[in-house]
């Protein structure tokens, strides 16, 4: 691994665990997908093991969240049992100024709009790579849609100046397919200036399930960086 590498890997660890240190005993817990959110779930699954926390439950938002989950012993519930959730964990692919996000580079933000919009605290993890000044920066836009829709879904993000891609698998031949069945399309947008209004526009596109614009819903974003070798973990 190169020293780069090592330094995200670090940092992901560190924001994982200081995003863990904030849930309590006796609470609802969203359990995020991805690389970052991983680490909140071992760590989770530490203090659970550890008997420092006790009572929890969590709600996972993909297949990965509830592999990780049993396997660090934290039980599980679904949206059907519970009235709420206390808090949701979940890492991100860009993060503006505004908290605002982009996510779904798992494929896995419907699940996770779901859960982190019903959570009465919404933490995101992410290390110092994910801050951009503008949404759209660097990370496509994920959108999932109805495999049916997939060719009239691309008309339509083109009549909108997104550069759409269909999302291949890797190690599998063909198209990823989400935790539901569905196809991801990737937007590249020149520059998102108004991320409220193209959340809705692309949602209402006739086909789409969900996209990964994330918008006033990010309570704390926590960012994890090495400097001077030492990692650290700070809020936005
Ligand atoms: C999953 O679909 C995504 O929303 C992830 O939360 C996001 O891609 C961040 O993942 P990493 O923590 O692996 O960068």
């Amino acid at each position: 691994m190169t020293a780069a590498a090592d330094a995200v890997k670090l940092s992901k660890q560190q924001v994982g665990k200081a995003a863990a240190a904030l849930v309590q005993s006796n609470s609802i817990v969203g359990l995020g997908t991805g690389s970052t959110t991983a680490y909140a779930i071992q760590f989770i699954g530490d203090r659970l093991k550890s008997g420092e926390l006790k009572d929890i439950v969590g709600i996972p938002t993909s297949f990965q969240a509830e592999v990780l989950a049993k396997q660090y012993g934290i039980p599980l519930t679904t949206l059907d049992a519970i009235d709420h959730i206390d808090i949701a964990i979940d890492g991100a692919d860009e993060v503006d100024p505004q908290k605002n996000l982009i996510k779904g580079g798992g494929a896995a933000h419907t699940r996770e709009k779901v859960v982190d919009y019903l959570a009465n605290r919404f933490i995101v993890v992410v290390d110092g790579a994910k801050l951009v000044d503008r949404l759209g920066s660097v990370f496509p836009v994920p959108v999932e849609v109805i495999p049916m829709a997939i060719t009239p879904v691309m008309w339509a993000i083109e009549k909108l100046d997104g550069k759409p891609e269909l999302r291949m698998g890797v190690k599998k031949a063909g198209p990823v397919i989400t935790d539901q069945g569905n196809m991801v399309i990737d937007v590249k947008f020149d520059s998102i200036n108004d991320p409220v209004n193209l959340e809705k526009t692309l949602n209402n596109i006739p086909g789409v399930l969900e996209n990964g614009i994330f918008v006033n819903c990010a309570d704390v974003v926590l960012v994890g960086e090495v400097k001077d070798g030492q990692p650290a973990v700070r809020q936005l």
